[in-house]
């Protein structure tokens, strides 16, 4: 069975699309299996890898109100082993028509239980908002990442986000997992990034990943030209980041040992 994460922020422009793009890109060269799910109703994440919102039939939409299967939504990318459901606009309005659904709060989870054996490991785009699509998103997967853009209010709305997966957990989805916090948009030449990422690690500790994503510009670079960094300039920092990101997850025992040291 595939473990889900859900990248969610409510925070609009910290990272989500960015690095729910690059980390599938680097597990899926890494060999394995895997499905992106693109969520973000402007659907950048459909268009990072080459896929145009134009003319697309069978979106994220269609699984979550239609409830078709997602297993015939998933499209390839120009990555082996990487699979995408797109998403386009019309996944704002699929809010909105959710909320008068039969078990609204689950939809994702059902479409997904169905392909999970599939794959290995699936990424859960979410919108910037604590929406019904984020809180579907928090009830379909296993675990959160959170990206945490270095910069001033990084921590706003941080509460309510946690608060989100708290309620989620209580409610719907008890074994949900926060797997982790992630610095993004890093400078070490700002004095305002490293005091952000200190404050970061001193309240949220062995939570925080020990990779941190520099703030490149091969990465913003990168959708434009529909591939990832991985490919786009694979010996950029962005993309050395976002490999390193990829190990540290698929080995959480690294941060186990990490843990045991630093204690
Ligand atoms: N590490 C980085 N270095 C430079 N630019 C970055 C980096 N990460 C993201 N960006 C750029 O910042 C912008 C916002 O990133 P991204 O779209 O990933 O955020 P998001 O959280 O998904 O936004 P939204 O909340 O709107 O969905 C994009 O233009 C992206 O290319
Ligand atoms: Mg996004």
């Amino acid at each position: 069975m595939g473990r889900v994460i859900a990248v969610a922020n409510q925070k609009g422009g910290v990272g989500k699309t960015t690095t729910a793009i690059n980390l599938a890109a680097a597990r899926a060269l890494d060999g394995r299996a895997r499905l992106l799910i693109a969520r973000d109703p402007q659907g950048s994440a459909t268009t990072g890898l080459g896929i145009h919102a134009t003319g697309i039939e069978g979106t994220v939409y269609e699984g979550l109100v239609d409830g078709r299967d997602l297993l015939e939504l998933g499209r390839p990318t120009g990555i082996e082993g990487l699979d995408i459901v797109p998403a386009t606009r019309d996944l704002a309005g699929a809010e909105i028509e959710l909320v008068n659904l039969p078990e609204r709060e689950h939809r994702l989870h059902h479409a997904i239980a169905r392909v999970r054996s599939q794959y290995d490991f699936l990424l859960i785009d979410c919108p910037p908002s604590l929406s019904l699509i984020t809180v579907n998103a928090l009830r379909a997967a296993d675990g959160v990442l959170v990206p945490l853009q270095c910069e001033y209010y990084a921590l706003e709305g941080l509460t309510a986000l946690l608060s989100t997966v708290g309620r989620v957990r209580d409610t719907l989805n008890p074994t949900l997992a926060l797997d982790g916090l992630v610095l993004t948009m890093f400078d070490g030449r700002n004095s305002l990034s490293r005091q952000v990422q200190q404050e970061v690690r001193t309240h949220f500790g062995e939570q925080v990943f020990r990779t941190v994503i520099p703030r490149n510009v091969r990465l913003s670079e990168s959708p434009s030209h529909g591939v990832p960094i991985m490919l786009y300039d694979p010996a950029s920092r962005g993309a050395v980041a976002y490999r390193s990101l990829a190990r540290e997850i698929a080995a959480p025992a690294h941060r186990e040992q990490g843990e045991a040291r630093s204690s």
